[in-house]
Order: structure tokens, then sequence, then C-alpha cells
């Protein structure tokens, strides 16, 4: 079923005052007496129910909630629709049990931010946090009190097209904007009307699918999913997480939605979590292809016994749990719990006493001043300056441009996947932001080609704007031709600076959009070589939800910027940093490949025995470095830092204690600039290869030209550990490295004892 025909998007609004009180909290105890009471009076039908969850709202859907056979609905948006629901289940319903809506509010709801692995690389966990609040606030105005976000999965395989939805490749970064964005999103209380229940989701390890193909096996250690893929969660769960989301993936050959191991032993056992879990999209009837069901009956028993309470979309849990205890293979007691676990974050959400959505806050929540302004703040610092030879950049703005590139001026393309219920005609392109800053008798465009979609492959059919001319700004000089590369050379030979926008369109990343190259698509290529035989400086400008293969471009191209996608402030946040009244400030999430061979690239690998060296019998390729282009943590401002004086507090730490560490960074430029210092460490010697560097702190720091700041970290001395082989936690004692760092290739190095 495609994705857009799972959601009725209709949306109306009403005009009426907005009371947005802070609720009391009811205290644990009163939550399990009202739970049990509510479970003492259910039918099986109500139980498995409540363990439903539907998409959309179609009469026969509203059917079966008004039968108590629907505790959930997914995508039923507009607080009209979203009241309309809720009034079956609250007035209708024999128990008058609330639904809990839900929708993927990804990087935003009507204001769409940038995409996660962009906001990631703000290191501004801060803005993160105040970007979710903005989207729960929006996202509640429209009935939507529930959000299938943050997706956390740590991801190394830029094929996967999901890569873009997460917080990249570091499990420290990706732990740190897990929790902003559960705060975000959730605030003190969910219970408050401006706040949304987050779900991390997809636990666990879909980001490690083989091949980075969409859905995929994935077959790791458990000390590689300790260590890599479960501390978002953790880190999500400890922030006080309402639900989760079990994965497509099978995890060692058990199906992340029947994974007793992880949903149950590690998410419960360990960990002591106290929402619900819900299952990815047909997820449960999926175990049927896995090959670990025969049908959706035991499909149901498998995920139900293993820990997954909600059951998305296929209808299994209401069809198949009351059969499954009645004929005694499902015991109730399990059907219970997972009952009381819905009704759980039900009553602290507080959707008993407030059901309904605030008819009128549509209409002063959505897409306001202050919500683009935060969404501009954030673009501006998720985006990454990646060269900048012979300071192409910042452009003068007594200069003419040419802006170039069929993502110029691409509306739908800024917003990227997963916007929400963004709208592209909110979304300001690159063309129209520039022509926002320059004389628009200095601005010349042409779009020079299109971008095609992918006509065979699992891509078929992805989202492509229709071949279009190059016309549609208002004043600036166009041509009323289809995209060609005639009318970009001229374009760019009447200019002194030719600024090229290309990358993949927002509909070939995310979700079942995995690719086998990195290529820029269609002939972008063609523009670019027929651009630079022009001599002109250029400064290209990457949409894309991947890094994609670039490596000729260092050497051929002075200034390049890393987008991402920014989202409906994308044109002016770029605007603002290409004529710099902005200095760039974002960082790579990820290590950048070089071809697609190399993958997966990750900075925080292990040594091996023969480390990486120039010399043939090392780890390496013979055909290229096993360098990234560049590394993580990586991204240039439009002034220079320089570190120095690493001071160890204690050069001896003790097990139970804190490990001190700061330099001074300076700022050696003429311009102010933020920096986001890195503190790395490295375990020389443990009972298991540690990896060559770990990051275990960061700070943005902004520096006036010639001032220095010291930038301090304190880590405890616990979270330098690693599990041994028998898979326990423990701090070995010994040598560490220790970096403060602009990047993790770079540094000021020191060393300290752990005993
Ligand atoms: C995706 C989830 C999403 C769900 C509901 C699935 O296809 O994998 O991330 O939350 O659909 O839209």
């Amino acid at each position: 079923m495609g994705r857009l025909s799972r959601f009725p998007l209709c949306f109306l609004l009403f005009a009426a005052p907005s009371i947005a009180l802070a609720q009391q909290q009811p205290s644990d105890e009163q939550i399990e007496h009202r739970v049990n009471e509510i479970l003492g009076r259910m039918s099986i039908d109500e139980k498995a129910g409540q363990l439903t969850q539907a998409a959309g709202n179609s009469p026969e859907t509203l059917e079966k909630v008004r039968q108590g056979k629907i505790g959930s609905l997914l995508g039923v948006l507009g607080a009209k629709n979203a009241n309309d629901a809720q009034r079956v289940a609250v007035e209708d319903s024999r128990l008058k049990i609330p639904l809990i809506l839900g929708f993927d509010v990804i990087h935003g709801f009507r204001t769409v931010f940038p995409v996660p692995l962009a906001s990631a690389g703000s290191f501004d966990l801060k803005l993160i946090e105040q970007a979710e609040q903005v989207a729960a606030k929006e996202a509640t105005s429209a009935g939507v009190k529930w959000t299938f976000a943050p997706m956390v999965d740590i991801g190394r395989d830029p094929r996967w097209g999901r890569i873009v939805e997460g917080a990249g490749e570091d499990p420290y970064l990706g732990s740190q904007v897990a929790a902003a964005k559960v705060k975000g999103f959730q605030g003190r209380n969910m219970a408050d009307p401006d706040r949304v229940i987050a779900c991390a989701k997809h636990y666990v390890a879909y980001g490690a699918t083989e091949g980075g193909r969409d859905y995929n096996t994935v077959d790791i250690s458990e000390k590689l999913l300790r260590e890599m893929y479960l501390p978002p969660f953790r880190a999500a769960v400890d922030a006080g997480v309402g639900t989760l989301m079990s994965a497509f993936n099978d995890l060692n050959g058990v199906p992340a939605t029947a994974n007793r191991h992880t949903l149950t032993e590690i998410l419960r056992d360990e960990w002591k979590f106290q929402g619900f879990v819900v299952s990815d999209y047909d997820s449960v009837h999926e175990l049927i292809p896995h090959g670990i069901a025969g049908d959706d009956s035991e499909a149901a028993l498998e995920a139900l016994t293993a820990g997954v309470d909600m059951d998305m979309a296929d209808g299994d849990y209401a069809k198949y749990i009351p059969q499954l205890v009645q004929s005694g293979r499902l015991q109730s007691s399990i059907v219970d719990e997972a009952v009381r676990r819905v009704l759980r974050v039900k009553l602290q959400a507080g959707l008993f006493e407030h059901p309904y959505a605030d008819l009128g806050r549509e209409k002063t929540d959505l897409l306001t001043r202050e919500s683009r302004q935060v969404a501009r703040k954030l673009a501006q610092e998720s985006l990454v300056l990646l060269e900048n030879k012979g300071q192409v950049l910042p452009i003068g703005k007594d200069k003419t441009v040419a802006v170039i590139g069929p993502l110029a001026d691409d509306k739908a393309s800024q917003l990227g996947p997963w916007a929400g219920n963004g709208q592209a005609k909110d979304a300001v392109t690159p063309l129209e932001g520039i022509i926002g800053r320059l004389n628009k008798d200095r601005v010349f465009y042409a779009k020079g080609v299109d971008i095609p979609p992918y006509e065979s492959g699992l891509a078929a059919g992805v989202a492509a704007p229709a071949p279009s001319t190059a016309t549609g700004v208002r004043g600036v000089e166009t041509s009323k031709r289809p995209a060609n590369i005639e009318d970009a050379v001229k374009a760019a030979t009447k200019a002194d600076i030719v600024l090229l926008f290309v990358g993949e369109l927002a509909g070939m990343t995310g979700e079942a959009s995995s690719r086998s190259s990195f290529d820029l698509p269609g002939d972008q290529m063609k523009l670019v070589d027929r651009l630079l035989a022009i001599q002109k400086p250029i400064v290209m400008v990457i949409e894309s939800g991947r890094p994609l293969d670039i490596r000729w471009a260092p050497e051929r191209i002075p200034a390049i910027i890393q987008t991402w996608y920014l989202g409906i402030e994308a044109g002016n946040a770029i605007a603002d940093v290409l004529f710099g009244d902005v200095s760039p400030s974002g960082r790579l999430a990820l290590s950048w490949p070089r071809s697609v061979g190399e993958i997966p690239t990750y900075y925080n690998h292990n040594n091996t025995g023969r480390p990486s060296s120039p010399d043939r019998w090392h780890t390496g390729y013979l055909d290229q470095t096993s360098e990234p282009l560049f590394p993580f943590g990586y991204g240039l401002t439009y002034t220079s830092f320089h570190y120095s004086n690493l001071r160890i507090e204690s050069p001896i730490v003790s097990h139970d204690g804190t490990l001190q560490v700061s330099a001074d960074v300076e700022n050696t430029g003429d311009r102010e600039g933020t920096e986001v210092v890195q503190l790395y460490v490295h375990d020389r010697v443990a009972p298991t290869s540690r990896p060559v560097r770990e990051l275990k702190g960061f700070e943005r720091l902004t520096l006036r030209p010639g001032e220095h700041k010291t930038a301090a970290f304190k880590v405890l001395a616990n979270d330098l550990g690693s599990y041994d082989s028998q898979l326990k936690w423990i701090v070995p004692a010994g040598t560490y490295d220790v970096w403060i760092a602009a990047d993790s290739r770079s540094g000021v190095h020191g060393t300290f004892e752990v005993r």
C-alpha cells in the first residue's frame, strides 16, 4: 500500500479560544488503581482492541472503535477529525476508553525542520529539544497525541535510505540527541495539552541491515548490539520515553517484532521500561514471510508473548487474541499485562481527562513566526561547510550569481522525506532565499537538468517533479524552455559566481529508498562538467539524504556545502550562510565515504592487527585509501580555530572517579565563529579490542576573533568502560588516550590512567 493512501489528510479548521493549561500529574498509585479498575471491566475482545492500532478513520474503522475493537488510530489529522474519532471511543463505546492518535512527526509537523541526520550535526541539544517542542505543539493542535519519533537507529551504511531519519553513526551523539528529543516532545508532563507521547524506534538494530537494503536481515554480535545500537534506546528510556516501536528486521534470526530477548529481557527486565511497545506497520503479520509464524494467529501469539503490546495496522491482535486465549494457547495474564501498559500510557498522557483537541489551536499554533525562526536557526546550524578553498565564501553582496541546478527551486525537496504535515508551498527554496538577499538583477537562474525518477528496482515510482521549465520566479531572468544545460551555461557565463544546487530528490531517501550507488542521479554530472569548463568559481550545494560520491569534487570545486534537507526555512538559512550573515557551524554526524565499495565507513572502528597504513600488508584497499573523504565530526566555519594546552586534572582516574580534561580553543581568524569542540577517548589495552576513538563529550563554543576559551569536560570513569567477551560491563585499568578535537581525526592529545 502506498504511504499516502494510508492517511486521510483532511484538515479542517475551527475557531475557538485555546487553553493550554499545565496538567496535574496523577501519582503512580492512582494510575495503577485506575488501570486495574478498567481492566477488571474489560472483555477479551475489548482487551484485544486496546492492543490494536488501525490506520485512518474510515466508517468501518470507526465502527470498530465503537465496538471497542480498536484502541489507537494512525494518521488521523486535524482537530475536528481527531475529535470526531475520539468522540466515538469516549462517548459511544461501552468502556469509553479514549483512543491514542498517532502520526509520524519526525522532523516537524507543519513547520518542517531539518531532517534528523542534519539537525544531529548541529550538536545543539537545546535547539533540537526546542524544535521538538514546537513539533509537539503543532501536532497536538491537529489532534495528534503520539509521535512515532524519535528515530534513534544508528546508521553506518548510507545505502540505507533511512539513515536520513536518525542521528548518524555515533552512539554517544545518538543517545544525547535521543534524550533531547524525548524531552522536547514529552516535556515534564506528557499530559500537558501541547505535548506528545514519544516513541523511540525502530527497536532494534534496523540500521545494521545487510547491504543497506531496507527491511533486510541483521546479524550482529550481542556485544555490538549493546555497544552500538542499544545505547540511544536506553537513553530514550532513561529520559522517560512513553513508547517504543519494534523494527521490521530480524536480529540474529529472530525478527525484532518477536524478539523476546530484546523486547523483554533487555527492555523490561534490565532497563525496567514501563511504557508500551507498538509493532511497526504490519510487522506482526510479516512474521509469516520472515518464516517464524505459519499463520496470522501464530504471528500474533509470537509477537505478543515476546513483548509487543500493540499491533500496528494488520489487525492480527484484534482478530486472534480472543481465540488464542479461549483455546488456552495464550495466557490471559500476558494479554492483561500488555493492556495495563497501554492504559497506563493513556492515563499518563491525560487522555481520560482531556480526550479532545482544542478546536481553534490550529489557527494559532501552526506555522507561527516563532516556529519558523526555530526552523531557520536549526537549519543554519545544521548545514555543513565541507570545502572553502580561496575563501570563495562568504559571497559579497556586490557580486552577481548564477543559481543553477535541479534542487535550486524545488520546494518539495527542501522538506525532505517524512515531512509530517508539511506543505511544499511553505518551503523557501534556495533561489527564493538568494533573491531575498540580492537585488534580483544580480541573479541568473537556470535549472539545467531535471532529476528523473528511477525506472527500475525498488525505487520505481519515487516521486519526481514533472520535467519543468526554468521559469517561475518573479523578476529573475529565466528561460521558458524545458530545463537544459545550455541555459545553465549561459547563466553561469554572465555571473561572477556559480551557485550549483545538486543532489537527490527527497523521495530518493527515507523508507524503502536504498541505493546501490551514490552518483548524482540523472544528468547532473554532465551539468557539473559543463559548468566547470567555464572556469568560474563554483559553490556546490548538495541536498541529499546520504553522503554522495563526490571524490572528484574537492580537487575541482572550491566551495562545497552539504545541506541534507533543511526544511521550510532551507532557502533562507542557505542564503544566510552563503552571504556571511551566519558562519556555518554544522558537523557531519557520520563519516563521509569515498566510494560505495568501502561501506561501512565509521570513525569508531577497531584498530585491527594490521592498522591502516600505506604499506600493502595492512588493512585497506589497493585502489583507494581507507580514510573517509571527510571524517565524522568534520565541518568548516568562516574562521579558524587553534587548539592547545590539553590539561588533565588528575592523570590517574579511579574506577569510581571522573576524568576531568580541558583545552584552550582560540579563534585565530578574523570573523566570529562557532566551533563544535569534541572529546574523544581510546582505551589502549582491554580484554576486547576497543575503537580507535570514541566520542564522550562535545560543546558548542562561540568565539570572537582573537578570543580564546577553555573547553572543559567531565566523564565518569564508568562511562569509559566496555563489555568484555562475557558481556560484563568493565572499566579496564590501564592507559587511555584522550583528544580534544575539531573532528574525529584531529585534536590535541594526552593520556591518563585508570586504576
Ligand atoms: C515505518 C515507521 C512508521 C510507520 C507508521 C512504517 O512503515 O517503518 O517508521 O512509524 O510506518 O507510519
